[in-house]
């Protein structure tokens, strides 16, 4: 008899998948690129992997965006006491703002920005994948 937890097994789509992502340890059934949409709600930042860069995941007022976690000032995580606030993401270390919708810096040194990613939706699961994927 094959245990209930052992029944459910997810297949990655391996055309879309980055290269060394695997299954989340601290979230069963999803990839390390992947986030359950309803469970991050507006104005929420979630952290995710895509193969081994942290990325951070915004719920900007509904529409999802994802930059990379370390903040490119002295690299705090902006997942980690981020604000955002629409679509502005402010670091809670030393108060740089940037844009999540493109990664621009808007209270910072300029030219400094984070590196974006793409966010695909598969009804309820969130994939982030690398922009040029
Ligand atoms: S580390 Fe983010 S503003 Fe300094």
């Amino acid at each position: 008899m094959i245990p209930d937890f052992l029944s459910y097994t997810r297949i990655p789509r391996l055309d879309i998948m980055p290269e060394n992502n695997a299954l989340s340890s601290d979230k069963p059934g999803l990839l390390c690129n992947e986030f359950i949409a309803s469970s991050l709600p507006a104005g929420q930042i979630t952290l995710v992997h895509v193969g081994d860069e942290r990325v951070a995941v915004y719920n900007a007022d509904g529409a999802f965006y994802a930059t990379e976690e370390r903040c490119p000032h002295t690299g705090w995580p902006l997942s980690d006491g981020g604000e955002l606030s629409g679509t502005q993401v402010t670091c809670p270390m030393h108060g740089w703002c940037f844009d999540v919708t493109s990664g621009a810096v808007i209270r910072g040194i300029k030219g400094l920005c984070l590196k974006q990613y793409r966010v695909q939706l598969d009804g309820d699961i969130g994939r982030v994948i690398p922009l040029d994927s």
